[in-house]
């Protein structure tokens, strides 16, 4: 072992951050930016690409520095918000318009039509995936048919598509067009266990094959960082999609281990080893990780409003004004006097699909304050992840315990909450950022630092904390009745 530092590059929806580790899985620097988020309709979501590798650079070059040089640091992992499009251009090396972020629902239309004319069962069967705008494959078509850019690059064999892991790699590692499985599999382009992108799918949603990135392992020699970049030419050694990120770093790698993060949105993921997930109530399968041409899988129940509805009644409503301020206000009160909100701003994902749903709040009297807002907040994380367990159960899936994380998961109010919700024990790690820890164990074993994801679990995961379920059934049916009675109404 080396006391030579890890780089993770942790690219989120709405900051960017780097990150260092040492191989005990200890933090030694953070640096964090912010993204601009682009609505220009309603329902549409984009990035600038190019302000997404500015602001991620900046932050590589920071904790550089905080390491005291390259030399300092031994193997790069990236890990970002997943299905996410980036369109560029593979001879510029310039992204040939905003990218189309996974909340985007402009393509819903798209995806009934495919829907409407039989092909879901085809996806689903091959993906693991369902035909909804979440997933990347109708983003791309939708650039091919209206970004005149992206159509004649297409033409002249010059586009580049990938999801944002493939966009930074290219940009670090001077033109290398290449994915992770883990992120391959959230394009609708990949099949579960096929090695590179799937022809037929590529064929139905109209993707020119050779606008897509290799599919690589999720560790190991993936490429290197130009030197001219951050000082030295440091090897990338591990890569994942967020969410597998984070099961990973919560050392979910046994079939049945389940964590659930809370970030932007939610992402439940339930590890099942080498087999094929599969669900009857629509519930994602996806890779977990490739290692060596190996891959492992996981079911997943991805819920899209999280910690931005928190974001949207601090910045939006003002009623609010800090994130943190939600847990003094829930307990200020004895309950959220009727008021329930159903966060489908962005339609409803897992186990619901319904990409034109709304956001509601219903129960308001003048007696509602804000306590009453903040509360119902939270109290639809808990409701949240409930219908999701109800969707595992029917799968033949009861989660025995459920390991949370992400920002929110620091609200001990709101992970309290989910306990008596689920009647689940709940445990949480000191250290929330397991997705960075996942990326920066992939490093780990990429670079040989360990020499297995068992291994790197055991050095680099440390204390967790438990909360144990309190909650009376009554009152816990009442609640659940008033949600369902809310969502009914979206
Ligand atoms: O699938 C979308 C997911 O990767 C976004 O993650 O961390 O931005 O909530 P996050």
């Amino acid at each position: 072992m080396t006391d030579r530092l890890i780089l993770v590059l942790d690219e989120g929806t709405t900051s960017t951050r780097a990150m260092l580790f040492g191989g005990d899985g200890r933090q030694h620097g953070v640096a964090q930016q912010d993204l601009t988020q682009h609505y220009p309709k309603p329902g549409w979501v984009e990035h600038d690409a190019g302000e997404i590798w500015e602001r991620t650079l900046a932050c590589a070059q920071a904790m550089v520095e905080k390491a005291g040089g390259a030399d300092r640091i031994a193997a790069i992992g990236i890990t970002n918000q997943r299905e996410t499009v980036v369109a560029w251009d593979k001879e510029t090396g310039e992204p040939l318009c905003r990218a189309i972020v996974w909340q985007d629902r402009r393509t819903a239309e798209f995806c009934a039509q495919l829907k409407a004319a039989g092909h879901e069962e085809m996806v689903r069967g091959k993906t693991g995936l369902l035909l909804d705008p979440y997933f990347s494959a109708t983003k791309m078509r939708w650039l091919l048919d209206n970004e005149p850019e992206v159509a004649k690059a297409a033409q002249d064999g010059r586009l580049a598509f990938g999801t944002v892991e493939s966009w930074l790699v290219f940009k670090l590692a001077g033109g290398l067009h290449i994915t992770d499985a883990s992120n391959a599999s959230r394009t609708l382009l990949l099949a579960l266990d096929g090695e590179g992108f799937d022809l037929e799918l590529c064929d139905l949603f109209g993707i020119p094959p050779a606008a897509l990135p290799e599919v690589v392992d999720n560790a190991g020699m993936l490429g290197v960082a130009a030197p001219g970049l951050l000082g030295a030419p440091i090897p990338i050694t591990g890569m994942a999609g967020d969410q597998q990120a984070a099961t990973i770093g919560q050392g979910c790698l046994a079939p049945g281990d389940t964590k659930v993060t809370y970030g932007t949105g939610a992402f439940i993921l339930t590890c099942t080893g080498s087999e094929l997930p599969h669900s009857d109530n629509r519930l994602l399968g996806t890779v977990l990780c490739e290692l060596g041409r190996e891959r492992s899988y996981a079911v997943e129940g991805s819920v899209f409003v999280a910690g931005s509805l928190i974001k949207w009644l601090r910045d939006s409503l003002g009623v609010i004004e800090t994130a943190h301020e939600t847990e003094d206000l829930a307990r200020s009160i004895e309950d959220s006097g009727g008021v329930v909100i159903v966060p489908a701003h962005t339609g409803l994902g897992a186990p619901h699909w319904q990409p034109d749903a709304r956001g509601a709040i219903t129960g308001l009297t003048f007696a509602t304050g804000k306590a009453h807002l903040a509360r119902a907040a939270l109290e639809a994380m808990s409701y949240q992840t409930y219908d999701l367990a109800r969707a595992y159960a029917a799968d033949g899936v009861e989660w025995t315990s459920l390991r949370i994380d992400g920002g929110m998961s620091a609200n001990d109010w709101m992970v309290q909450d989910i306990a008596d919700l689920l009647d689940l024990p709940v445990t949480r790690p000191a250290f929330v950022e397991t997705t960075a820890l996942g990326a920066a164990m992939l490093a780990a074993v990429g670079s040989g630092l360990h020499p297995s994801l068992g291994a790197a679990a055991a050095e680099m995961i440390g204390e967790t904390s438990s909360f144990t379920p309190q909650m009376d059934a009554a009152r816990r049916e009442t609640r659940l009745a008033a949600w369902a009675e809310a969502l009914a109404k979206v």
